[in-house]
C-alpha cells in the first residue's frame, strides 16, 4: 500500500463485535492495544496491563476480524528483562492470542529486540515518539521532535527499527515535519496517530474515534458521541422501568388463552 500511495487504516480494538465492524468497516489493521488498560479496564496509564490482558482481548478480535492485520502489544517490562522472556511473551501473543504481528515501544535501544523476534519469525510493529509506557520517566504527554536535534533522534530510532527488520513503525505525537522526513526515508510504512498528514496510514484509539468519554487526546477527531447515546438510551430504559413503560405489550410473550384458563383453573 506505501507503495502504491494508499494510506492505510489502523484503529483499535479489543473485544468481538467492535472488531467485527472494523472489518465490515473495511479497516486494514486491528491493535489490541495496551490502552486497553485505560479505556476498558480503568487503569490511569498501560503500566498494569500484562501478557494475559492482551491475549485476553486479542481473542475475541481474531473471532471478530477475518480481513484485517491483527497487532497486539507488549505489555510494559514484557520485552526488556532478557532475550528469552521476550520471545515468550511474544510468541504467547501469536500463539495463544492468535495475532497476526507484535508491537512494541523504543527506539534504537529496542533494535536488537525487535531483531530478535524477527529472527524467529515474529512480525514486528515499532512504537516511537510519545511512549506511553514510559510516561512516568518521559515527562508530561507532550509533542515529540519540536527541534530539529530531537527530530534527528527520532528520525535515527526510526531508521534503526527499520534495519531491524520491523515491519512498520507507529509515529505517536510526533511534529509533522519530522513525521514526513521519517515517511520518506524509512521503506516501511509509517502509520501516524497525531503525526500529521504525511504518515503513511492513521491509527487512533477506538473510544475515541466514537466519542466514548468526555475527554480525548488533542490529535483525536471524534467521529461519533456514543458518550451522549449511551447516556440517552440508559436513562430512557430507566425512566421506562421505572414508569413501568417496559416491556409493555409490544415486548410480553402470553400462554395461549386455553392453557392459561387451564393454568388459573389449576392454581385455583
Ligand atoms: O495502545 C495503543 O492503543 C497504542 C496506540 C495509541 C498506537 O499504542
Amino acid at each position: 500500500m506505501k507503495e502504491r500511495g494508499e494510506k492505510i487504516t489502523m484503529v483499535t480494538a479489543y473485544d468481538y463485535p467492535m472488531a467485527l465492524l472494523a472489518d465490515r468497516a473495511g479497516v486494514d489493521m486491528i491493535l489490541v492495544g495496551d490502552s486497553v488498560g485505560m479505556v476498558v479496564l480503568g487503569y490511569e496509564n498501560p503500566v498494569p496491563v500484562t501478557v494475559d490482558d492482551i491475549i485476553h482481548h486479542t481473542r475475541p478480535v481474531v473471532r471478530g476480524a477475518k480481513r484485517p492485520l491483527i497487532v497486539a502489544d507488549m505489555p510494559f517490562m514484557t520485552y526488556h528483562v532478557s532475550r528469552e522472556q521476550t520471545v515468550t511473551n511474544a510468541a504467547r501473543l501469536i500463539q495463544e492470542g492468535g495475532a497476526d504481528a507484535v508491537k512494541l515501544e523504543g527506539g534504537r535501544e529496542v533494535a536488537h529486540t525487535v531483531k530478535a523476534l524477527v529472527e524467529v519469525g515474529i512480525p514486528v510493529q515499532a512504537h516511537i515518539g510519545l511512549m506511553p509506557q514510559r510516561a512516568s520517566v518521559g515527562g508530561s504527554f507532550k509533542v515529540q521532535g519540536r527541534d530539529a536535534a530531537t527530530a534527528e533522534a527520532i528520525i535515527g530510532d526510526a531508521l534503526a527499527l527499520d534495519e531491524a527488520g520491523a515491519f512498520s513503525v507507529v509515529l505517536e505525537f510526533v511534529t509533522a515535519e519530522a513525521a514526513e522526513v521519517i515517511t520518506e526515508k524509512v521503506g516501511i510504512p509509517t502509520i501516524g496517530i497525531g503525526s500529521g498528514p504525511m504518515c503513511d496510514g492513521q491509527v487512533l484509539v477506538l473510544h475515541d474515534i466514537l466519542g466514548v468519554y468526555d475527554r480525548a487526546p488533542p490529535f483525536a477527531r471524534p467521529y461519533a458521541n456514543l458518550n451522549k447515546v449511551v447516556l440517552e438510551a440508559l436513562s430512557a430504559y430507566r425512566d421506562d422501568v421505572r414508569s413501568a413503560k417496559y416491556p409493555g405489550e409490544k415486548y410480553t410473550v402470553h400462554m395461549d388463552a386455553d392453557e392459561a384458563e387451564k393454568l388459573k383453573k389449576k392454581r385455583g
